[in-house]
């Protein structure tokens, strides 16, 4: 790990309720109470953005409030999308886009995904671009085209400044919610791909400055490894953020 500030980020997916998660951004305020040097965010389902955002600024706590998903387009006939301004009406901070589920469950091409990080830049929130190869893709040799692709186009007429607000997520398809993680080793090389891809696109100081953050299984047994790789900047974690111990035991494996 590199002196650029750790990001970890917990993404609950289709998962909680009411009550599960209320408990639960509780359990991870209480376990990160002293963590400072961290960046930690929390990305709720929607119908409970606002519960959790109460429990943040009541405890006082810096965990960031994300959202899973935004829309491109300020307002209007789009049934049931949620725009960058709904968002920040709630007071989150941070938006996914790109994630592997809405690639590949949702069907979101990279045209999408690029609208939507431009909107959620262009509202002053940060974003957080996942991209990551299928394993048919990484069998036939493809994994490095891909992740060069998803980068380039996801971050189309993104400039320097705007990506101060920006972190990658790397997330291998086949890693996500399999409980198979990319090698440290693996893992670290498309980091380090993506890096240098960065420099090419804005150049070496804003690539520098970047956190690019591994996603895929991750786990308290296996982030220490991880996320010593020098390219390797935190992580976003699935199934492992449903439980406040294990979210903050990766969170202090930075
Ligand atoms: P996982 O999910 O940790 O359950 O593999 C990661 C993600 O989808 O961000």
């Amino acid at each position: 790990m590199s002196d650029r500030k750790p990001y970890v980020g917990g993404n609950w997916k289709m998962n909680t309720n009411r009550t599960t998660s209320a408990e639960l951004t509780r359990g991870v305020v209480d376990a990160l109470r002293s963590t400072t040097t961290v960046d930690v965010a929390v990305f709720p389902p929607f119908p409970y953005l606002l519960a959790v955002k109460s429990i943040l600024r009541d405890r006082g706590s810096a965990v960031k409030l994300g959202a899973q998903d935004v829309y491109h387009k300020p307002d209007g006939a789009f049934t049931g999308e949620v725009s960058t301004d709904m968002l920040k009406d709630c007071g989150v901070q941070v938006v996914l886009c790109g994630h592997s589920e809405r690639r590949h469950v949702l069907g979101e091409t990279d045209d999408l995904i690029n609208a939507k990080v431009r909107a959620t830049l262009e509202a002053g929130l940060e974003c957080i671009l996942c991209v990551g190869e299928t394993l048919d893709q990484r069998e036939a040799g493809h994994t490095d085209p891909v992740n060069q692709r998803q980068v380039r186009s996801g971050l189309a007429d993104v400039t320097g400044d705007m990506l101060e607000r920006v972190v990658i997520a790397y997330e291998p398809v086949w890693a996500i919610g399999t409980g198979k993680n990319a090698s440290a080793t693996d893992a670290q090389d498309v980091h380090a791909k993506i890096r240098r891809l960065l420099t090419q696109l804005y150049n070496a100081d804003v690539a520098q400055r970047t956190r690019i953050i591994y996603g895929g299984s991750l786990k308290p047994a296996n982030a220490k490894e991880l996320l010593a790789q020098p390219d390797i900047d935190g992580g976003l974690v699935g199934g492992a953020s449903l439980k406040a111990t294990d979210f903050s035991g990766i969170v202090q494996a930075c």
